[in-house]
């Protein structure tokens, strides 16, 4: 459930017409709504509150410091991959100590940093990477709390480009050699073994993969508990996907997926960390745009919209669907008008979606991306030399620019022309 509802006929984000916030902030423009984040944090929360645990936000799906800030307000822990995200969740006042550093390539200076600021605990990807923290931490006299990413070989049955727990994709060392680097760890200076890490995809549908991998992670945690490993957490990773067309098939809720946890390892006496990102965030975000032609092809006709490819990339990237709605709402029974929805980017990619069933819709009327909250103003860019896009956070009756859009002279000085040219 949402907070993006129509109201007198306009599509509100909570109390707020979304043309008051088009009006105002102009578009394209990302609209959050505060009570549908708090509202899915908490629904892990409760999926989780049978154990110890921790909610670690991934970043990675929105990481406007509003945001991060409001998640960490509700007591929210943060995933991060990057010395960036890193600064971020500590700017959102997140204390170090709920922050879980994830990610294959972890620099030397990011290692630090983290150490630097307080850290709940490294995720390692491999042994190169463990050997390196530990020169790291022992350098700085530190010794810090790592668990290591496990690939247990399952297939989440995801989109190819974001299924992260096969064999033959780069994360994690492979589940059969882990207790070998389990020892090594424990051997190394700097390094304070405390858990075991999976995570095995992103927008996940259906729980059986789930269940598959934390079975052989329950089993690795055995495994290690009788090698001498004092393993306390278990962090499973995010991926519980989300719906994305309102129809019947919607993904498992995350109650039923804490009752996978339960089944799963509820027994071992761990404290539980879980890492969503979209699941919180997706939903909790539209895109909002403004048609600025009705163009009549040859037997289509295109809605070319002032939203892009450079916007919100998922179309372009993954082939995904985002629902498009008129923010007028269109009466009952009203004529439908099939229409392809582009952007004014110069690539056929740039299309958001073809054959869209929208009311008769004309330039200046504005449209709703759905479900857009996870993974879109993150992945947005200025390609074609469009502004980065701006976002808003509304809560009730009340709205902010969390973002402000550029204006051209602070994108251009950005750059510099060498003296010699
Ligand atoms: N933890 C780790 C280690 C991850 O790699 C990810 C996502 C998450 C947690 C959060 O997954 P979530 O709960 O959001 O599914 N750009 C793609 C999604 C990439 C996900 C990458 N990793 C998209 O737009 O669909």
């Amino acid at each position: 459930m949402d907070h993006f509802l129509y109201r007198d006929g306009i599509l509100h984000a909570e109390n707020v017409p979304l043309t008051r916030i088009a009006a105002q902030v102009g578009t394209p423009v990302y609209v959050y709504s505060a009570a549908t984040l708090t509202r899915h944090f908490n629904l892990f929360r409760q999926a989780l509150d049978w154990t110890d645990h921790l909610v670690c936000f991934a970043v990675k799906a929105n990481s406007n410091l509003a945001v991060l800030k409001l998640m960490g307000d509700l007591g929210a822990g943060m995933d991060v991959v990057s010395g960036g995200e890193y600064l971020r969740a500590k700017a959102a006042g997140v204390p170090g100590d709920r922050i879980v550093f994830s990610g294959v390539g972890k620099t030397v200076q990011e290692m630090r940093l983290a150490i630097e600021g307080g850290i709940r605990q490294f995720n390692i990807e491999s042994e190169p990477e463990m050997r390196a923290l530990s020169t790291v931490a022992s350098a700085m006299g530190a010794e810090v709390p790592v668990a290591i990413r496990v690939n247990p070989d399952v297939d989440a049955k995801t989109h190819e480009k974001i299924a992260t727990g096969k064999s033959d994709n780069k994360f994690g060392i492979p589940i059969s050699k882990a207790r070998q680097v389990y020892a090594e760890a424990a051997a190394l200076p700097g390094l304070k073994v405390v858990g075991v890490d999976v995570h095995i995809g992103s927008q996940l549908t259906d729980l059986d993969p789930y269940r598959a991998a934390y079975a052989k992670v329950a089993d690795l945690t055995r495994a290690l508990r009788a090698d001498g490993h004092d393993i306390t957490r278990l962090d499973l990773g995010g991926g519980l996907g989300i719906p994305y067309r309102r129809d019947n098939n919607a993904p498992p809720l995350p109650i039923e997926y804490g009752q996978v946890v339960r089944d799963t390892v509820g027994d071992l006496g761990c404290e539980i960390e879980i890492e969503p990102g979209r699941n919180i965030v997706g939903n909790a975000g539209i895109l909002l745009s403004q048609v600025i032609y009705l163009k009549q092809g040859e037997g289509r006709d295109f809605l070319i919209v002032d939203a892009a490819m450079n916007d919100l990339l998922r179309p372009a990237m993954y082939g995904a669907h985002h629902d498009i709605v008129s923010v007028c709402e269109p009466d009952l029974g009203a004529a439908m008008h099939k229409v392809d929805v582009v952007g004014p980017i110069c690539e056929s990619g740039d299309t958001f979606q073809k054959a869209v069933e929208l009311p008769p819709l004309r330039a200046d009327d504005l449209i709703a991306f759905r479900s857009a909250g996870a993974y879109g103003a993150v992945m947005s860019s200025e390609y074609n030399s469009r502004p980065l896009v701006p976002e808003v956070l509304v809560s009730g009756d009340q709205f902010a620019v969390i973002r402000a859009r550029p204006s051209f002279e602070e994108m251009l000085a950005r750059d510099t022309i060498p003296e010699w040219l």
